[in-house]
């Protein structure tokens, strides 16, 4: 019988890839063969002599000791494009909420007050303030090509954008997948001045961390639009709050809250929820569970 530990909920439809004649599956066991995790930090976990593997439920492993389970002949498992559509429907939301101004112009309208007559003439009097722009013809950058930025390009290419990418560990397949009509840049600065919004999507290691600081911004066509639905890391908060008071942002979008940022005019920060819908969670933990299934029984 095999131990697998769970941190945090896993979809039960991944735990059903587990036969319970098999596997045992819980979030109490003490002597795992395997641990399955979405967000979960193991950083300062003590790893177990018994385990063997590691199912990681999303794409990123930055919460987990790569390296010293490497040491350990401990191999880890993620789940690469398998939540892909869900975070790339989420930053084309969030481009047109930028694009739309929809969260100031929201907040405008909840803070009115009187009769309808009043709020709406008042509404009408104000509304110049919340213009926006339309995003056919925009240029959209996006800064790593891989499942997710791939899915972006390709979706922005269809809403009539056009498409700058760049990413240096670009693979066959994602250039494969990439829609016609999608330029690539040769660097991270190419695509910081020519783009009205760009896009993040490289995983947070020692090469990209800290990689849109004050010189990228400063380097930035003026009132551009900042998505961040990859790592917060890899973005320097204060350089954000310099950009936007400077005009060289429009608005910064993010996926994770930050003291920082927190009533910032010009920030949408979101609680990590780019992941989050039933369809990307059964996706991941089916795939995590999968491939620490098959590790186990069969050392592949
Ligand atoms: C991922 O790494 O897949 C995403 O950030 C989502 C998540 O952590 O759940």
């Amino acid at each position: 019988m095999y131990k697998v530990l769970t941190f945090n909920n896993i979809s039960a439809r991944g735990l059903d890839r587990l036969p319970r004649e098999r596997f045992e599956v819980s979030s109490e066991i003490q002597q795992p063969d395997a641990v399955l995790l979405r967000s979960a930090k193991l950083h300062d976990w003590s790893i177990p002599e018994t385990l063997k593997a590691v199912g990681r439920a999303g794409a990123g492993v930055n919460n987990i000791p790569v390296d010293a389970m490497s040491q350990r002949g401990i191999p880890v498992f993620n789940a690469p494009g398998a939540n892909a559509n869900a975070v790339k429907e989420l930053v084309i939301a969030g481009m047109f909420l930028a694009a739309r101004n929809i969260c100031p112009a929201w907040a405008f309208a909840e803070s009115l007050s009187g009769s309808d007559e009043q709020m709406n003439k008042t509404a009408e009097a104000e509304k110049k303030r919340f213009t926006g722009f339309e995003l056919p013809g925009r240029t959209l950058g996006v800064i790593g090509l891989g499942a997710i930025g791939v899915n972006v390009a390709n979706a922005a290419s269809s809403l009539g954008m056009k498409v700058i990418g760049y990413d240096p560990k670009i693979t066959v397949r994602s250039a494969w997948n990439l829609e016609a009509g999608v330029r690539r840049a040769h660097s991270v600065d190419e695509v910081m001045a020519a783009a009205d919004i760009v896009t993040l999507h490289v995983p947070e290691t020692d090469e990209t961390r800290g990689m849109i600081n004050g010189a990228r911004l400063a380097g930035a066509r003026e009132g551009q639009v900042l998505l961040n639905f990859a790592r917060a890391g890899i973005v320097d908060d204060e350089a954000i709050v310099k950009g936007l008071q400077q005009g060289r942002l429009r608005t910064y979008v993010c996926d994770f809250p930050s003291a920082t940022l927190k009533g910032q005019d010009g920030v949408v920060a979101l609680p990590h929820i780019g992941a989050s819908t039933a369809e990307a969670q059964e996706n991941c933990a089916i795939m995590a569970a999968d491939e620490v299934r098959d590790f186990l029984e069969t050392g592949n």
